[in-house]
């Protein structure tokens, strides 16, 4: 009877023992990203492939995107997502990958993608013009008192002056436009791919 007992209980506290080893023993995935930056052009895809440790792993992700779109949270083995450009200068995506394996989660691993505009040619009519008229209307359009940068032979040869103006602080004298905010980086440099890609007009 004493030996029954005593039997019993040592195969129960096996049972115990054995129920808190494993728990501790869950090994969480660790995941990897291939590649761990990218660099793409605006317009395209993204092509990143999530792999683990462990099968059977699934992964979650989050994004901050800066002078991107098209980048969203989500799931899956592999991201996927068209990144175009908000404005005329590079932007990224930095994605944070949060893996789920063994029924518990890995720590984050995170992926960098640079997007760079494409090769694409800027030129008054499609991308100056819009730009000025919306941004020096009324004062540089046809019917106000100051030079007309709707029209492309005055807004070419005063591009120096215009690039000067409106890159002075905004609380600066002369600064461009008066009583408007600040033009975008993005436009700055719109303006200046404009010099560098020749002033064309079309
Ligand atoms: C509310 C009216 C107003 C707006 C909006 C405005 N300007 Fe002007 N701009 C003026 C006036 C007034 C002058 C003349 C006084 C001076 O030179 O500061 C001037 C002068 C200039 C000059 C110097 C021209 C010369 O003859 O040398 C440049 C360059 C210029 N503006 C660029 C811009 C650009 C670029 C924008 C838009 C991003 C803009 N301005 C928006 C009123 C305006």
């Amino acid at each position: 009877m004493k030996t029954r007992i005593f039997a019993l209980f040592m195969f129960s506290s096996l049972l115990f023992m054995n129920s808190c080893t494993e728990e501790d023993d869950v090994i969480p995935p660790v995941a990897t990203a291939t590649p761990a930056t990218q660099t793409i052009t605006s317009g395209s895809v993204t092509s990143i492939t999530l792999t683990s440790t462990i099968s059977g792993t699934t992964y979650s992700w989050t994004v901050v995107q800066s002078g991107v779109s098209g980048a969203t949270a989500g799931s899956g083995s592999s991201i996927a997502q068209t990144l175009t450009l908000t404005g005329a200068i590079a932007g990224t995506a930095t994605y944070v990958i949060t893996p789920t394996g063994n029924g518990t989660k890995g720590s984050p691993v995170s992926v960098i993608i640079t997007v760079n505009p494409g090769i694409v040619i800027v030129n008054y009519t499609s991308n100056i013009k819009p730009l000025l008229v919306n941004s020096c209307t009324p004062c540089h359009v046809a019917g106000g008192s100051n030079p007309k940068w709707d029209n492309y032979a005055t807004a070419k040869s005063n591009i120096n002056g215009i690039l000067d103006r409106v890159q002075r602080e905004s609380s600066a004298a002369g600064f461009m436009p008066v009583g408007g905010p600040k033009l975008s980086a993005a436009n700055i440099a719109l303006l200046k791919k404009w010099v560098d890609d020749g002033l064309l007009e079309n």
